[in-house]
This record gives C-alpha cells, sequence and structure tokens, in this order.
C-alpha cells in the first residue's frame, strides 16, 4: 500500500527542501512540485494535504507565481508559509501590504486563539525572513497569532481548514516548528505516520522487478555512496541481470579500486586513454568535458557487448531532480558541467533506473544499511565523477595524480568527524621552503574540509589546530616535493566546494 502523503508547491523558496525533509522525519512521504503544477496532476497525486512554501516574490507583481487555478476547490487542507501564506490572503480577498523594509531573524508570537496548529505549543519563538505581510484578513480567516511587527503572523479558517503563517516553521531557529508541522498533519489533515524505509525497499524493489521484465540494467559505479547503493537495490531487484560497470578512468583516490571491488563490477581499465585526453588540458571546464566525454565513449562501447541491456541504472537523488525545477520554471545558471552520464540515455535508446529518485542522502546512507551495504561504504564522503582530476590544478599527469593522491590519503587519515567532505587539492604554484639547511623548491597541497547538509551551501571547518598541524606535518615529511601546506577558509557560495 502507497503511503499518504502531503505535496509540497514550490515557490522558489531557499528552504522548500526543508519542508520535505521535516515532513519525513515525521514519517510523512511528502513530494514538490512547482507551484505552476497542473490541478490535474496534483488530483492524480492524491495528497491528504498541501503545504505551499515561501518564495521572493511579492504578489503585488504581475507576473508572481499564483496558486494553481482551483486549487481550494479540492478541499484539502492547507498550510500556507510566507508567501504561501500571502498567496492565500491575497487569492481569497484579503489584503498584502508591501513593506518597505524586509523583517528578518527571530520574533515572538503572541497567541491571539486558541487552535490545532498551535495546540502544546510551549516556546513562541519563531524565524521571519520577508518582505511582504498580510494586512487584512478575507472574509471567515481569524488571527491566530500576531508580532511586534505582524498583525497576522498566523492565521485560519477552521472549518475550510486553510492555515497560512508569516514564519517559517521548517527551519531549526523556529523552536517548536516541527511542532507546528507535527499538528497540521496529524492533529487538523489526519494524515498517518506511515512512511518507513523499509516499505519504500519493498514497494521500490517490485517496482523494478515490474519494470526491468526480462532485459539487463547496466550501471555505471562511481565509487560514491548513491550509485553503490542505487547498484545494490536494483540487484536485490533483478539479481544478476544487473551489470555493475566500473570505468577506470585513474583518477581515483588510494584504495578506492579495492574498496570497489566490494560490488563485484565488471572494471574496464581505460587509465591511458583518459590521461592521454587530459594531456596538455588545463581549463577546468574542458577538462571536465574530456572526461566526461570520454566516459561516454568507453561506458558505451563496453554496452554494445550486451544487447540484452534496455536500462541504465543511476543514482539520482532527489535534491538533483529538484534543482533544476525552479519557481518559474527557467534553468538555474551552470557554474560547473558536473559529469554524469546524462548524454548515455538518449544515445542508447536505454531507459532509466532511478530507484533513488525520491530520497535524500541521510535516506540513502539508512538505504544502504537497510541494504546491508558495509559501513565503510555507506559513510563514504561523496566523490565527483571526474576524480583527482578536478582537484589537480593545471595539467594532469600520471605523477600529478599519484603525488595528490598521497596527500590526500593522510588527509582523509587524519581528519575524522562529521564533515560532509574533507580532501586534498594540488595548486598549480611553487613555493620557496628550507629543508635541513637547503632550499626548496616544491608543491602547495591545499587541504580542504567543509560542513554541509546537501552539499548547495558549505562552510569550512573549524579543525583542531592540532589535526592541523599532523596533517600539515605528515604531507610535508611523507610526500616528498611538498614544501607547503595551506588550508582553505572559503565557504560556498562565493567558493565551491572542488576547486575546479
Ligand atoms: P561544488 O564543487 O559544485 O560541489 O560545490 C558540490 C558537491 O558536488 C560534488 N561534485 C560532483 N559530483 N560529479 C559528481 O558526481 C561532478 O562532476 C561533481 N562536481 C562536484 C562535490 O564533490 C561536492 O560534494
Amino acid at each position: 500500500m502507497l503511503p499518504t502523503s502531503v505535496v509540497i508547491l514550490d515557490f522558489g523558496s531557499q528552504t522548500t527542501q526543508l519542508i520535505a525533509r521535516r515532513c519525513r522525519e515525521l514519517k510523512v512521504y511528502s513530494k514538490i512540485f512547482p507551484c505552476s503544477v497542473s490541478l490535474e496532476t496534483l488530483k492524480k497525486e492524491n495528497p491528504a494535504a498541501i503545504i505551499l512554501s515561501g518564495g521572493p516574490a511579492s504578489v503585488h507583481v504581475s507576473d508572481s507565481p499564483s496558486l494553481p487555478a482551483g486549487l481550494f476547490e479540492l478541499g484539502l487542507p492547507i498550510l500556507g508559509i510566507c508567501y504561501g501564506a500571502q498567496s492565500i490572503a491575497h487569492q481569497l480577498g484579503g489584503h498584502v501590504k508591501p513593506s518597505k523594509k524586509s523583517e528578518f531573524g527571530h520574533a515572538e508570537l503572541d497567541l491571539q486563539a486558541h487552535s490545532k496548529l498551535f495546540e502544546n505549543l510551549e516556546h513562541p519563538d519563531v524565524w521571519m525572513s520577508h518582505g511582504d505581510q498580510v494586512d487584512a484578513l478575507p472574509a471567515g480567516f481569524e488571527t491566530l497569532a500576531s508580532t511586534s511587527t505582524c498583525p497576522h503572523a498566523a492565521f485560519m479558517c477552521e472549518s475550510k481548514k486553510l492555515y497560512g503563517v508569516q514564519f517559517h516553521p521548517e527551519v531549526t531557529h523556529t523552536k517548536e516548528g516541527t511542532k507546528i508541522l507535527s499538528n497540521f498533519l496529524f492533529s487538523i489533515a489526519k494524515l498517518k505516520a506511515d512512511y518507513e524505509l523499509s516499505s519504500f525497499l519493498e514497494e521500490e524493489v517490485e517496482r523494478i522487478k515490474k519494470q526491468v521484465g526480462n532485459a539487463q540494467v547496466i550501471m555505471a559505479l562511481s565509487g560514491g555512496v548513491d550509485s553503490s547503493v542505487a547498484a545494490k537495490l536494483i540487484q536485490n531487484a533483478i539479481g544478476d541481470k544487473l551489470i555493475p560497470i566500473y570505468v577506470n578512468h585513474g583518477l581515483h583516490r588510494l584504495g578506492e579500486l579495492e574498496e570497489i571491488s566490494e560490488l563485484k563490477p565488471l572494471v574496464i581499465d581505460a587509465k591511458e586513454l583518459f590521461l592521454g585526453r587530459l594531456k596538455g588540458v588545463t581549463d577546468p571546464e574542458q577538462k571536465r568535458k574530456a572526461i566526461g566525454q570520454t566516459f561516454i565513449e568507453v561506458f558505451e562501447a563496453e554496452s554494445k557487448k550486451h544487447p540484452n541491456a534496455k536500462f541504465l541504472g543511476q543514482g539520482t537523488l532527489y535534491p538533483d531532480v529538484i534543482e533544476s525545477v525552479s519557481a518559474h520554471g527557467g534553468p538555474s545558471a551552470v557554474i560547473k558541467s558536473h559529469h554524469n552520464v546524462g548524454g548515455l540515455p538518449e544515445r542508447m535508446h536505454l531507459k532509466l533506473v532511478e530507484p533513488l529518485r525520491m530520497l535524500f542522502k541521510d535516506e540513502v546512507r539508512k538505504l544502504g544499511r537497510l541494504l546491508g551495504l558495509s559501513e565503510k561504504w555507506v559513510a563514504r564522503q561523496p566523490f565527483p565523477g571526474p576524480g583527482l582530476a578536478i582537484r589537480i590544478l593545471g595539467e594532469v599527469t600520471p605523477e600529478r595524480c599519484e603525488f595528490l593522491a598521497k596527500a590526500d590519503l593522510i588527509v582523509r587519515q587524519e581528519i575524522s568527524g562529521p564533515y560532509w567532505q574533507y580532501f586534498a587539492v594540488l595548486l598549480p604554484v611553487k613555493s620557496v621552503g628550507v629543508m635541513g639547511d637547503a632550499r626548496s623548491y616544491g608543491e602547495t597541497i591545499c587541504v580542504r574540509c567543509v560542513e554541509s547538509t546537501d552539499g548547495m551551501t558549505a562552510d569550512w571547518a573549524y579543525l583542531p589546530r592540532e589535526t592541523l598541524r599532523k596533517v600539515s606535518n605528515r604531507i610535508i615529511n611523507e610526500v616528498p616535493g611538498v614544501s607547503r601546506v595551506v588550508y582553505d577558509i572559503s565557504s560556498k557560495p562565493p567558493a565551491t566546494i572542488e576547486w575546479e
């Protein structure tokens, strides 16, 4: 049986994904759709409730996103957050005031009326981030709470189960935000907390069996956690009809090949081909494109040997899927050409099998554990498809690869903790040093360690001084030719996590 679900309509808020996360943490299956979704699609989805996200627009601007026509006729409980709340008020005859000054940060709710939404609320601290606000409610609505600057910080029409909050319950700065969402989902919308990864797994296995039938699925393993978990799941469904392939491009971390053998892939040795294609290439985008193109060629040639392979398995995650869905439906700017096998399905007439499309990274790790993947696999750091090539600034040569791989191993051995990623980068800068009373002129290794929840934004980690000292000392002593180690203290944005 499919779990009951809540649909989140995205109006372009930075925190829409967080709303989905919170629902899933409450064991309610949630899906995000762009706010331009048709009523037909919504009906097919058959959700038990709808949440409207915030967004950067103002209802007063002529082309600002509006609610899908007929939304209220569905009779579903709706919770509007920030712009979502303003849209409810605006559409139903209330008034939204464009403010001269944005309100940003903590605020305290002054509860005005009893409601299920704020049942058992003990801490009225909430987090605001808005320009406009509602200054007159539609007929039939009442104010639930105000703040010192916002007269209708929360409002409802209880008989129609319509609720609006100007603040953001999905962010952790709203102290009891999860309780408010839980009240909406369970007390108001009567959803069931029935979303479990184990039932997701069972359903997905059945779905893949049906989708694939007697055909074969080929799958490129990257060495990262997503493709490994996806491969294991597909293998559970179709056994040896899955052909996992690992293209050895020679740009991997030390120990990678041994570890990947746990998944028993077909290993294609294309080291020389890749390094040949990278000869003389120093521009980051050209590097990425050369690697992506070579990968497609190698993979395509190999898969021609498997004529019954009609499907391509991929470890695409939910954030990858919705990243490209903006509130206005436009594509986001290309910062880097992320390496993937995107060109393959059309070129080879393959259909996609993407069992992780609806999951977040931490759910993928949990699923990996459920599938029996060993902890060292499940807890792996993300590793970019183009491998060490985008961490070697300047030309990629076999020597520079080997050099960086040694320093990178030390970084991985010495740093531990709940960081998103930690690795070494080889800079194209030589510098003067003094070693054993003699002048040295050697390479520069940069250590990068970042904290992040999804890789979209990141902050550099405040590593203990002792750890930094040990990393630096070991690299200088154990990787001949290094005369300087530096630590990257740039957050994302404006920097990116990888250097290229
Ligand atoms: P950036 O450098 O864009 O990286 O801040 C964000 C996250 O994505 C990883 N990354 C990649 N992953 N193919 C991948 O599969 C790629 O081409 C690629 N480039 C960056 C990066 O390691 C970080 O976790």
